[in-house]
């Protein structure tokens, strides 16, 4: 085909992004809210004219063959911008009406209720979408959709511990588990998410008497999944709680990765599910081209295989025609927790207030 120009112009745009972020998801997200965000990338001319600008907080490898994918199906160049949820909310207000951005690519549900509530995105009528997208993985007013679901659970050290001695998120507050947890810290908003969860799912009280004992066990604290999986393999801690898609990783470069998978809550409410997705900016100037990779990464950009969504990252699709990826089908299936994940969003503050007076830190 004649796009030979455009895929060397994404491979070279793709590089240099990978380059300054390759830290990865283990970093903060909030590490640099201030900083100023890199201009965006000025794209090939593509043959049709026609482009869709992203702002986007993923920031894995896997998203370039994608988008090659997508370019070659529908003839829309992707321009892509990058930097951390909270600096791109952050530049997309700042700009206002004149953002150059016309689709807002979030790792976390928090982020996009946030923009939505900020009047940053704009509802989508799109049959497709509604049809592709499970109610509680998308917005009630059709401001954002979640495009990948990354459930955040138990993993485990199988030489220290037996899975019948696992169940749910509060039973690491038990003092069985003293001085043997690694969890990430409150800062970080995979762990806000999960707490604005357990305070929608439970209540505040509760929420909080759960937190208290999470602190009292003493975990260390880690600010990286990845690392936190090393530790349990390495037998410095026996349980922690992770995103499952790094242990997909880890699996995927050795078979042989002493850590397991449990899906926690089971036998209550279900497991916390977390999504990456997308929102058309409320100032998008090539909306339609906005609508059109949305559902196109809905639908045919949906599968475990490395040119689609979530592909080779070992998420899970929001899309449930989707065929997961190999190594995270082999995870077993799981129950997740209905809740509308836009309140995660809504309960964000209240969780960082919750971990900081229960000691959490
Ligand atoms: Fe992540």
């Amino acid at each position: 085909m004649a796009h030979s120009q455009k895929p060397r112009t994404m491979l070279t745009l793709f590089a240099l992004v990978c380059a300054v972020v390759l830290a990865g998801c283990a970093a903060p997200q909030a590490a640099s809210p201030t900083a100023p965000a890199a201009p965006t990338a000025p794209a090939a001319p593509a043959a049709s004219g026609q482009v869709v600008n992203v702002y986007s907080a993923r920031h894995y490898g896997t998203m370039e063959s994608v988008f090659q994918r997508f370019t070659a199906d529908t003839g829309i160049e992707v321009r892509l911008s990058q930097g951390s949820v909270q600096s791109l909310l952050e530049r997309l207000k700042a700009e206002g009406s004149q953002t150059p951005a016309d689709v807002f690519f979030s790792i976390d549900a928090g982020g996009l209720a946030l923009a939505a509530e900020e009047g940053l995105l704009q509802p989508v009528e799109s049959a497709t979408l509604v049809e592709s997208i499970p109610a509680n993985l998308r917005d009630a007013q059709n401001r954002w959709f979640g495009l990948t679901q990354r459930v955040r659970t138990i993993v485990y050290n199988p030489a220290k511990v037996q899975p019948s001695e696992l169940s749910t998120y509060e039973a690491l507050a038990d003092p069985q588990w003293k001085d043997r947890l690694c969890m990430r810290p409150a800062s970080h908003v995979y762990t806000q998410s999960l707490v604005a969860s357990m305070i929608a799912n439970l209540g505040p009280e509760q929420a909080a008497t759960v937190v208290q004992g999470w602190a009292a066990n003493n975990p260390q604290f880690i600010d990286s999944d990845t690392r936190i999986l090393e530790t349990i393999a390495a037998g410095g801690c026996d349980v922690g709680i992770t995103n499952h898609y790094y242990l997909g990783r880890e699996l995927a470069k050795s078979a042989d990765f002493p850590v397991k998978v449990f899906w926690a809550n089971q036998n209550e409410r279900g497991v916390h599910v977390n999504i990456s997705g997308m929102g058309v900016t409320a100032a998008a100037r090539n909306k339609d081209n906005a609508v059109k990779l949305i559902e196109w990464m809905a639908t045919e950009g949906q599968g475990g295989d490395a040119e689609s969504l979530p592909g080779g990252n070992h998420e899970f699709p929001a899309n449930a025609s989707a065929t997961p990826h190999e190594i995270i089908a082999g995870f077993g299936s799981y129950k997740p927790d209905p809740i509308a994940i836009s309140e995660y969003g809504r309960l964000q503050a209240d969780a960082v207030k919750l971990m900081e007076t229960a000691g959490y830190r």
